[in-house]
């Protein structure tokens, strides 16, 4: 079964309301249009976020969805800014709108998942994006701390996962400024995401399947 296959089995599989279902197929329509490596990217980190959370005891469906959307802004962005290709400074001030368009395009209809993508690249230092100030003050303080916690594990698949199968030097496009070559990905990880080790583990272990 390829990854599509598998996504598209378990957005049905998760039957979830307000039709999230139905707003992810729609993303996976546009974002196969003109981008594509972006579309694999998501269905990888869907996957890698649901296997994590599942270990890590987390909202399995949350870690789903958040993981398959996240990058839903990039869709307002030019296709070849993610075609592996080195970019500029000033490309990569136009990536960095994707977080915020991300929340853009979806609070009015799933403000959990919008959350979550608008913060998947403020959980580390030097980030960008929403900040947790813009969390809603009438949210009860677990269902906040629950988006920082898929927002946390989302944003480290992703990371993972770039590094795992993005051609360009990623790393270098990002804030962290060093070379992949410098130590091993976990350490960076753990340089990204203080004491969140053993996120960083079961995101490590659940990678596997995936570069295999
Ligand atoms: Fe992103
Ligand atoms: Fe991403």
């Amino acid at each position: 079964m390829t990854y599509s296959e598998r996504v598209l089995e378990k957005i049905k599989e998760h039957k979830a309301g307000c039709n999230l279902g139905h707003t992810s197929m729609v993303f996976l329509a546009l974002i196969s249009v003109n981008h594509v490596l972006v579309k694999v990217h998501c269905e990888r980190v869907a996957l890698l976020a649901e296997n994590a959370a599942r270990v890590l005891d987390l909202d399995v469906k949350a870690a789903f969805f958040a993981g398959l959307l996240h990058d839903i802004g990039k869709l307002t962005l030019p296709s070849g800014l993610f075609d592996d290709g080195e970019i500029d400074a000033e490309e990569y001030q136009q990536i960095k709108t994707h977080a915020i368009a991300a929340y853009e395009i979806l609070d009015d209809f799933h403000l959990f998942i919008a959350l979550c993508a608008g913060l998947h690249h403020a959980v580390y230092e030097h980030g960008y994006g929403l900040t947790t100030e813009e969390l809603p003050k009438n949210w009860p303080v677990e269902l906040k701390n629950k988006v920082i916690r898929i927002a946390t594990l989302v944003s480290i698949c992703d990371f993972v996962d770039a590094a795992s199968h993005r051609k360009s030097r990623f790393i270098e496009a990002s804030s962290l400024k060093v070379r992949k070559e410098d130590s091993s990905l976990r350490d960076k990880l753990i340089e990204q995401y203080p004491n969140k080790e053993t996120t960083i583990d079961a995101v490590l272990e659940a990678n596997q399947e995936f570069v295999a």
